[in-house]
């Protein structure tokens, strides 16, 4: 599915909640496998399952999805536990959502829209005039989560 990046939505985030940039290195990479999982709990993308997570993050870090770097993998914290992600990369001008994720108690509750309008600017600022995320067509629930933001099928 593909969008026009327009003007991000200005959402209030609750108080408590801040985006920041996960910190990169050996280190962290467990953890950042741990959150992909956690906040994709549920999900009925048919890849979502075994250590998909871990390779996920191997293939981001090894550039198959586009040049990354940490100022594109963003984090919802609240009160200091980490609720939700959203990773990018950039490849031929266009920005690709390579995962976007809340935990389940987080959702529907305008966290999503928080992370979404996040990775949008980011990609913006870099100059990126659309954005492309690729979704399971059996994964309903995300395909209309993308529509509201704009994003169409291709
Ligand atoms: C896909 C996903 C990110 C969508 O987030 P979500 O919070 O569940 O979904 P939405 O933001 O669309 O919210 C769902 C409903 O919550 C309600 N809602 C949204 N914001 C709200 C707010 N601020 N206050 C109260 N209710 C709200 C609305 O009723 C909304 O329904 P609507 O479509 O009629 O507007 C989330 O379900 C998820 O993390 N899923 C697992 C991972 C996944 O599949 N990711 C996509 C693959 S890349």
């Amino acid at each position: 599915m593909i969008c026009r990046i327009e003007r991000p939505v200005e959402v209030e985030p609750p108080e408590g909640l801040v985006i920041d940039s996960f910190p990169s290195g050996e280190l962290c990479r467990a953890a950042l496998v741990d959150l992909i999982n956690a906040t994709h709990a549920g999900s009925s993308d048919s890849q979502v399952r075994g250590n998909w997570a871990r390779l996920l993050v191997r293939r981001l870090e090894a550039g198959i999805f586009g040049e990354t770097s940490p100022e594109l993998w963003l984090r919802a914290l609240y009160r200091g536990q980490p609720v939700g992600i959203a990773l990018g990369a950039v490849k031929n001008d266009v920005g690709y959502i390579v995962c976007l994720g809340i935990q389940p108690d987080w959702r529907a509750t305008g966290l999503s829209t928080i992370l979404m309008s996040a990775i949008l600017d980011r990609f913006k600022r870099r100059g990126l005039a659309a954005a492309e995320v690729s979704v399971d067509p059996a994964n309903l629930k995300a395909i209309r989560f993308y529509e509201k933001y704009g994003f169409t099928r291709i």
